[in-house]
C-alpha cells in the first residue's frame, strides 16, 4: 500500500526544512527555490522581531552593520552616536550629524523603527537620557551594543597624556558607563544582552597600537565580570573581537601611513595584501558585515545560555595566541 502523508520535497522546502544552500544549487526546484528563499528570509526577519536593538557607534562602519544587520532580523533600532565630526585628540575624523541621519535613513527602509540620538558614550546623563527614550518609544531595552571607540597608531612615548586619556575615556569608561545604564533596565525585564565590541588587538599585544590594544583587553575583562554579576538576572554579556575591518577607523590617512610608514600614499587594499600572508585563510580584512553577522549570533535564541564568552573573528589569525 502507498503510504499517505510522505513528506515531499516541497514540503520540506515550505517548512524551511531544507538549507538554502541545497536549494540555491539544485538545477531543479524552481519556483520551489523562490518559495524556500522566502520561507528563510521570513525566518530572518522575525528572528528579532518585537526588540530593540540600542547601538553606540551607529552611525557607521561596524555599528552600522550591526545596525542593518539586527533591522533584517526585525528588531527596532536606537544608534546612539556622537557625530561630531572631530573629537579633540583623536587623529581622524568620526561620524557626522549626517551620516547619522543617513544611517537612520537605511534602517528605516528596512521597514523598522529607528532613533537617532546624538550623544557621547563618556557622559553618563547623556546614555541615561538616551535609553529613557528607547524604552518609552518601545517599551523595552533588550539588547545593547557597546560598540562606539577609537583609536590611534604609534609608538608607547609617543601619546600625550590627552591622547591616552580620550582612548580610555571612550573605548574602557565608555563601555562601562553604557553598561551601568543598560543594566539596571535589563535587571527589572529579567533580561538582555550585552554585546561589547573589542579587537584582535585585545587578544595580544602590539606595539604599534599599544594604549588602544591595551583598552580593548580592559573591554574583554570587563565584559567577563559583567557576565558573572549579571547571569542571576539573565542579562548575558559576550564579547565579539574583529581582526582589521574596511571602516574610516582604520581607512584614513592618519592610520593608513603609520601601518605603512615607507609608502607616501598608503591604501587600505595595500595594508589588507601585507597582512594576508600572515593570516591562515590568506585574508588580510574583513568587511562590516562579516562582523556585524558574528554579533547577530549573541542576540539570537541560539546563545540564550552563552555569556562570557569570546567571539573571534580575525581570519583566523587568534589560532597563533596562547589560551
Ligand atoms: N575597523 C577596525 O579595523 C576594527 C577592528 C577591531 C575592532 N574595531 C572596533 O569596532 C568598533 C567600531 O569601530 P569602526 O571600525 O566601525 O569605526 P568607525 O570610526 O567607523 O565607527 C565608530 C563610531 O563610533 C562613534 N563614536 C566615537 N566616539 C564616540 C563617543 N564618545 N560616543 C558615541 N559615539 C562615538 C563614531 O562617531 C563612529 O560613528 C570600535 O570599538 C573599534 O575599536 C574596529
Amino acid at each position: 500500500m502507498k503510504k499517505k502523508n510522505k513528506t515531499t520535497r516541497r514540503d520540506m522546502i515550505k517548512k524551511g526544512m531544507l538549507g538554502a544552500a541545497v536549494i540555491a544549487t539544485s538545477p531543479v526546484l524552481g519556483s520551489e527555490a523562490s518559495l524556500a528563499g522566502e520561507s528563510n528570509q521570513r525566518a530572518m526577519n522575525s528572528l528579532l522581531s518585537g526588540k530593540t536593538a540600542f547601538i553606540t557607534g551607529g552611525a557607521r562602519g561596524i555599528g552600522l552593520a550591526i545596525a542593518e544587520e539586527m533591522a533584517q532580523a526585525g528588531a527596532n533600532i536606537v544608534l546612539f552616536d556622537i557625530a561630531s565630526g572631530q573629537i579633540p585628540h583623536v587623529g581622524y575624523a568620526v561620524a557626522t550629524e549626517s551620516d547619522l541621519q543617513s544611517a537612520k535613513a537605511k534602517i528605516e527602509a528596512l521597514n523598522v523603527k529607528c532613533l537617532a540620538i546624538k550623544g557621547d558614550v563618556r557622559k553618563l546623563d547623556e546614555l541615561k537620557n538616551a535609553m529613557q527614550r528607547t524604552v518609552s518609544t518601545f517599551g523595552s531595552l533588550d539588547i545593547v551594543v557597546a560598540n562606539a571607540g577609537v583609536t590611534q597608531a604609534g609608538s608607547i612615548e609617543e601619546f600625550s597624556p590627552e591622547e591616552v586619556s580620550v582612548v580610555y575615556d571612550i573605548n574602557v569608561s565608555g563601555v562601562i558607563k553604557t553598561t551601568q545604564v543598560a543594566a539596571p533596565i535589563m535587571k527589572q525585564q529579567s533580561s538582555g544582552r550585552i554585546i561589547f565590541i573589542s579587537s584582535a588587538l585585545g587578544r595580544m599585544g602590539n606595539e604599534l597600537f599599544p594604549i588602544y590594544a591595551s583598552s580593548k583587553w580592559a573591554v574583554i575583562g570587563f565584559a567577563k565580570s559583567a557576565a558573572l554579576t549579571y547571569g542571576k538576572d539573565n542579562i548575558m554579556c559576550n564579547v565579539v573581537s574583529p581582526g582589521l575591518v574596511r571602516t574610516k577607523l582604520a581607512d584614513n590617512p592618519y592610520i593608513l601611513s603609520k601601518m605603512m610608514p615607507n609608502d607616501p600614499a598608503p591604501t587600505f587594499n595595500r595594508v589588507s595584501e601585507m597582512l594576508k600572508p600572515g593570516n591562515p585563510i590568506n585574508v588580510g580584512h574583513l568587511e562590516p558585515t562579516d562582523v556585524a553577522k558574528a554579533t547577530l549570533f549573541f542576540a539570537t535564541d541560539a546563545t540564550a545560555k552563552v555569556t562570557g564568552e569570546v567571539f573571534d573573528i580575525s581570519y583566523g589569525s587568534t589560532a597563533r595566541n596562547i589560551g
